[in-house]
Parts: C-alpha cells; sequence; structure tokens
C-alpha cells in the first residue's frame, strides 16, 4: 500500500515538470518512483536537465535516459523533487533516512522551489520521532560526539546518539566520505534553535533538519492525494 502511495505523489509530482526544467533529483524508494515517472516523460519529449542527489539516484536516472548535469555546470535550479522521513505542517523536514541529506541540502537551497513528495504517515505534529541524521567527519568522530551530546543535554533533548552502521557492522560511509550518528529525540520542539546550535559544531557537516527549505508537499493517503504549498 505504502509503495502504492509512494508512487501517486511521484506521479503527480513528475507531472508538475515542464519543458526546459532544471531539475535536483532526490534520493529513497519515493524518488525512485518519480526518477521512473520522470523517465517516461523523458521519453515521451521532455527536455529536462537534472542534478542528481546521491549516486544511488545518478545510476537510476541515467538508466532511465534522463540527462544529467552537476551542480558546478549548472548552479541554479528550477525545481526540486525530494522524498522525506518526516514533514510537519510548516514544511519543515527530517531527511537523511538513506544518507544522502548533505547533497539534498545543497541541491534544495540551489533550487527556487523543493516539492517533497511522501506517503501520508512522514507527515507529523512535531518533527522527531524519527531519528536525526547527523553527518560528521570521521577525524575527530568521538569528541564531535562528546559535543553533539553536551548541546543536545542543553537543549533539554536526549542524548542518545548512534553511529549508523550497514549490516556487516562497519560504520556506514557517505558519499561524502563522512559518518552518520543518528539522534534518537523524540520529539523537537525547537528545530530552529537545534539546527543552529549543530551548525556551529566542528566536525558536524550538515544534519536532517531542513528549515526553510522545502516549498511544497505532495502527500498521498489513503483518501487521496494531499497538496500543500508549491
Ligand atoms: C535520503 O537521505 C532521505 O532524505 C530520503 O529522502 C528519505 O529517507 C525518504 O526516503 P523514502 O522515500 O525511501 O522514504
Amino acid at each position: 500500500m505504502s509503495d502504492q502511495l509512494k508512487r501517486a505523489a511521484a506521479e503527480r509530482a513528475a507531472a508538475l515538470v515542464s519543458d526546459g526544467m532544471r531539475l535536483g533529483i532526490g534520493t529513497g524508494s519515493t524518488a525512485a518512483h518519480f526518477v521512473a515517472a520522470l523517465g517516461a516523460r523523458v521519453r515521451g519529449g521532455l527536455t529536462v536537465v537534472g542534478v542528481p542527489t546521491s549516486e544511488a539516484t545518478r545510476v537510476l536516472a541515467t538508466a532511465e535516459g534522463i540527462a544529467l548535469t552537476t551542480l558546478d555546470e549548472t548552479p541554479e535550479l528550477d525545481l526540486t523533487i525530494d522524498g522525506a522521513d518526516e514533514i510537519d505542517d510548516s514544511l519543515r523536514l527530517i531527511k537523511g533516512g538513506g544518507a544522502a541529506h548533505l547533497r539534498e541540502k545543497i541541491v534544495a537551497a540551489a533550487s527556487a522551489r523543493m516539492i517533497v513528495i511522501a506517503d501520508g504517515s512522514k507527515h507529523v505534529a512535531t518533527l522527531g520521532r524519527f531519528p536525526l541524521p547527523i553527518e560528521v567527519v570521521p577525524f575527530g568522530l568521538k569528541a564531535t560526539e562528546i559535543a553533539i551530546a553536551k548541546l543536545l543535554k542543553s537543549q533539554g533533548l536526549p542524548d542518545d546518539l548512534r553511529l549508523r552502521k550497514i549490516p556487516n557492522g562497519a560504520a556506514l560511509v557517505t558519499d561524502g566520505g563522512h559518518f552518520i550518528l543518528d539522534a534518537h529525540l523524540g520529539r523537537i520542539d525547537r528545530p530552529e534553535a537545534l539546527a543552529d546550535a549543530l551548525n556551529r559544531i566542528p566536525g558536524v557537516v550538515e544534519h536532517g533538519l531542513f528549515l526553510g527549505l522545502c516549498t511544497g508537499a505532495i502527500l498521498a493517503t489513503a483518501e487521496g492525494l494531499v497538496e500543500i504549498g508549491q
């Protein structure tokens, strides 16, 4: 069911793409449906160029025949379509469940609009039940972890940080060569304050709070599509 909902949101997003657009192309299972739907439109004659937000998406988009570019060649984008792990009523997001939030945030920030596609279960009243991904430089991992834990405590949040691992037990390494600490917070009442403080910790490359970047959402529920913003 969830997969059908993701596909419905993705197909609606693909219908919003117009000829000549410069696109940011997101990462994850919902974004993969978007890549497939966009590929079908491209084969039907649509001309677009896309910046993939991960190596995984680059592979998918290439297989679909979507013309790709880089942010260096095309630093200003018209629209980014991406998934999310959580989205609130103010279009604030948690992303990074797929470990791609660093490139996703750079691409979203370079886009005039960012539309999130998701099944309705991602829509929450308060962010934070989904663990917040914090991408960190491997050098000084322990010191960075201690600094983050202190910050979390100072904001009244649990300091439950877990290094993300791959199935063989090794630390997951992102496309950028970094590690991810997942912060199990339960609820984030002041996301802006948390984001600002995380941004000031040396060793933190990027966190998964996307604030003021998302301009619209297409949420697929059993009752149909709900569209917020644009
Ligand atoms: C990738 O790092 C994430 O930000 C994804 O956008 C997010 O995990 C959504 O993925 P799904 O569409 O697979 O739920």
